[in-house]
């Protein structure tokens, strides 16, 4: 018989530099998908975020790319995290199109469909924030409301919503996946930008010209938008 290793670890045994305590934002969403019963109470972690962003040497946020599809919100995300993964922030990248494979595979685009996506959504990247992780979400995301219902989730500034202000012409030129051409031909209904509306925001924290500006310029700008909310040094 191999001998038994007992490993005993003691609670709240953790040491790191202290700072001011930030408890998770309990905002209820407030709508008719919350239906938990009262009996279901929050667990708090041990390891708290704060403990996390003290060993990620970074803090944690939202940054919620929003723009019409083509508009390069995808793109521009995921060369933020290239560059953020080089100066080795912890970073994760949730993609509409990816999402709608699996989480939101359910949902289509009328405009509750949309709301619903949005919701689970700015729900998720609430959990990567206590994960103490940066991450950047690519939605079209075109109702306003929608966008406010995840700010209202979080504090304060760790929310960022970066307007990627590509005209609809440009995205519709690009094409890059052939939908504006099949949402004129009426093969696609409710297509954001051509036959369901997109609400740019009132006061974004950011907006990048992502039909104009190169690449490496929106990804600078993102950047410094960062170092100057102090999320990274
Ligand atoms: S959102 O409006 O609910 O935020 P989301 O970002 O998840 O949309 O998905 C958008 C992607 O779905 C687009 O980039 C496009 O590839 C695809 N798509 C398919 N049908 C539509 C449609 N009717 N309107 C917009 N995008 C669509």
């Amino acid at each position: 018989m191999p001998p038994f290793f007992v490993t005993t670890c003691k609670k709240n045994t953790l040491h790191f530099p202290t700072q001011k305590k930030l408890e998770p934002c309990m905002t209820n969403t407030s709508d008719h998908t919350n239906k938990h019963s009262s009996d279901v109470v929050w667990h708090h972690a041990t390891v708290t975020r704060e403990h996390r962003e003290d060993l990620n040497q970074h803090k944690s946020v939202i940054l919620w790319f929003t723009g019409l599809s083509g508009a390069g919100k995808s793109t521009l995300a995921h060369a933020v995290e290239d560059r953020l993964h080089q100066m080795t922030c912890r970073t994760f990248v949730l993609d509409g199109d990816n999402v709608r494979h699996g989480l939101c595979g359910d949902l289509g685009f009328t405009e509750a469909d949309r709301k619903e996506n949005i919701r689970r959504i700015g729900n998720v990247a609430k959990l990567f924030l206590e994960a103490g992780v940066i991450v950047l979400t690519a939605f079209i995301s075109p109702f306003r409301s929608d966008r406010q219902l995840v700010r209202n989730l979080v504090h304060p500034g760790e929310f960022l919503e970066i307007f990627c202000s590509a005209a609809i012409e440009v995205c519709e030129q690009r094409d890059v996946k052939g939908l504006y051409q099949k949402a004129r031909k009426g093969e696609i209904k409710n297509f954001t930008g051509i036959s369901s509306p997109y609400e740019a925001p009132a006061n974004p924290e950011l907006i990048v010209d992502t039909g104009a500006s190169p690449l490496d310029d929106c990804v600078d700008q993102v950047i410094e938008l960062l170092r100057s909310r102090a999320i990274i040094n």
